[in-house]
This record gives structure tokens, sequence and C-alpha cells, in this order.
């Protein structure tokens, strides 16, 4: 685990650098609140293991591992206001706190940071542009084009959460100066994990508890949302199954590229996993 924790640390230590350069202080006060209260950070350990999977400069995929988290931050606010949901990690929702307005200019203002930190490379710029378009779509289909079926569900959960962890991928593959062709496996092995995410996010809403969850339960049949246990008749069981086979698929893409067994790797392989069993 110290492993993690140093690499965990390092990428906490850029998002608050980051952060604190921004003015004014209402801002700065608003993005702290929404980045730094405990998010996982799943996506930007994917952009550092896989850099370091790939021999890659950890410096580099740091700077990219904070915008992708900056991304992702940056879509929950907007996702809040959507879902009309009070709390995001056990801690009230940037709308919640600051008003509509603000929640909105907080938003964009950690979209300008993340798109500061990738202007630097062209194939980051690309990759990160891409899944922005991708989880724009998903949140559109959610709202207005809703999924009837397993097969329209999946392609959800793949643009509206997939594309942001392939994005991820990509970014640590780029940061290694990788081939399109790793860039590629890579990203495939994170869309699949991304999409086991959702699922499993998507059983939690129906299981489990706020105070557990840090935010809303029983959120998505409250709200009418496609979740899988909405879409599909599936039991919360069964969906944890299908889930578990999409993280099985991910670790797979994995064996598409020729790379030496390492502990970055493993825990890549550990990361499908994780995202699957997990009870937050
Ligand atoms: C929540 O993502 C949004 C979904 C894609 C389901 P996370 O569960 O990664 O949120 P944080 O960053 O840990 O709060
Ligand atoms: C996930 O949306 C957030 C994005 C992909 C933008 P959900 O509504 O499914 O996730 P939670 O439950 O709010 O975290
Ligand atoms: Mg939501």
């Amino acid at each position: 685990m110290e492993y993690l924790n140093e690499r965990r640390d390092r990428i906490e230590t850029r998002l608050e650098a980051v952060l604190d350069g921004t003015e004014p202080a209402a801002l700065r006060e608003q993005v702290r609140h929404v980045t730094l209260s405990g998010g996982k950070r799943v996506r930007p350990m994917v952009t550092v293991l896989v850099c370091e999977t790939l021999g890659g400069d950890v410096d580099t995929a740091v700077e990219f591992a904070a915008g992708i988290e900056f991304v992702h931050n940056a879509s929950l606010v907007v996702d809040d206001i959507i879902d009309e949901s009070e709390l995001r990690r056990g801690t009230p929702a940037a709308w919640a706190a600051f008003g509509h307005g603000s929640a909105i200019i907080a938003s964009d203002g950690l979209l300008g940071e993340a798109f500061a930190l990738f202007s630097t490379d062209e194939r980051a710029m690309e990759a990160v542009s891409e899944a922005m378009v991708q989880l724009g779509e998903g949140e559109a289909m959610e709202l207005a084009d809703r999924p009837v079926s397993e097969a329209e569900y999946m392609e959800l959960a793949r643009r509206k959460t997939g594309a942001l962890f392939r994005a991820a991928a990509e970014l640590g593959a780029i940061a290694a100066d990788a081939d399109v062709y790793t860039v590629e496996a890579f990203g495939q092995y994170a869309e699949r994990v991304g999409v086991a995410f959702q699922m499993r996010d998507d059983v939690l809403d129906a299981t489990a508890d706020a105070e557990q969850l840090g935010k809303p339960a029983g959120h998505d049949a409250e709200m009418d949302r496609p979740s899988i246990v909405e879409v599909t008749d599936l039991s919360p069981e069964a969906a944890n199954r299908r889930a578990r086979s999409e993280s099985e698929a991910a670790r797979e893409a994995l064996k598409s590229v020729d790379i030496p067994d390492s502990e970055p790797v493993d825990y890549l392989r550990d990361l499908a996993e994780f995202v699957v069993e997990r009870d937050r």
C-alpha cells in the first residue's frame, strides 16, 4: 500500500498547488471545496500507473493525472446540479453550498485548469477532448435519449464514464511516449474498467445508504435515471456479475500488450477488481 499511497500523495500535492494559484479567493475556496473533499482519485491513479508500467516519467504523468481529476470534478459539479443531488463526498454539493451560478463558475474554472495542464501536449489535448465529447453525449443520452435495453445501457456507461477512464489511461501512455497501438490497448483496458465502475455505482445506489456512499442513495429510482437496475430487470446480484465480467475483459485487454511484469501493472489488474468490489 505504501507504493499506492506515495503516488496518491503526489497527485494530491499537485492538485493543491494548482488550486492555490486560482483567483479570486472566493473561486479558490470553491474549487478547493469541490476537489479536496476526499475523492477516491481512481482516474489519476490510472494515469500514473499506466505511465509507470511503460517506464515513463512520473512527474509528467502527475501533470496529466491532476488534469483528468479536475475534468472529473468539474463533471461531478454539473452532474449534481442535473441530478439535484445535495451531497457529494460526504459534504454539500457545490450548488448546495454556493448556489448554481457559483457552482457553474467553479466547474468552468476546473476545466480551465485542466486544459492548461494538457496544453503542452497535442496528443493529450486530443485524448481529453474526445472524452469530453463522449461525456457530454452520455449525459445527454441519460436525460433525452434514454436507453431501453442492456446494450444501450452499456453504450451510455461507455460514454458517460468509460470515456474519461479511457482518457486517463491514454494520458499515462502518452506521458510515457508510447506508440498508438499501446495507447489504444491501455485505453481499452480503462474504458472497460470505467464501464464496470459505473455498473457497480448503479448497484450501490440501489443497495447502499447515503452515509456509506457520501452521496444520496436510492437516487436513480427517485429521479427515474437509467441505471443498470432501472433499465434492465437484472437483480443487483446479477448486475454485479455483469460488472465482474466487464472487469475481467478489462484485464484481458492488458494481455494484448507485451509488457514485463511489474508492480504498477499488478496494481492495474487489482484496480479492475477493486472497482467492482468497492463499497463506496
Ligand atoms: C463518481 O465517481 C461518478 C461516477 C462515474 C459514478 P467516483 O466514485 O470516482 O467519485 P469520487 O471522485 O471518488 O468522489
Ligand atoms: C456520473 O453520474 C457522473 C458523470 C459521469 C458525469 P451519476 O449520476 O451516475 O453518478 P453519481 O451517483 O452522481 O456519482
Ligand atoms: Mg449523479
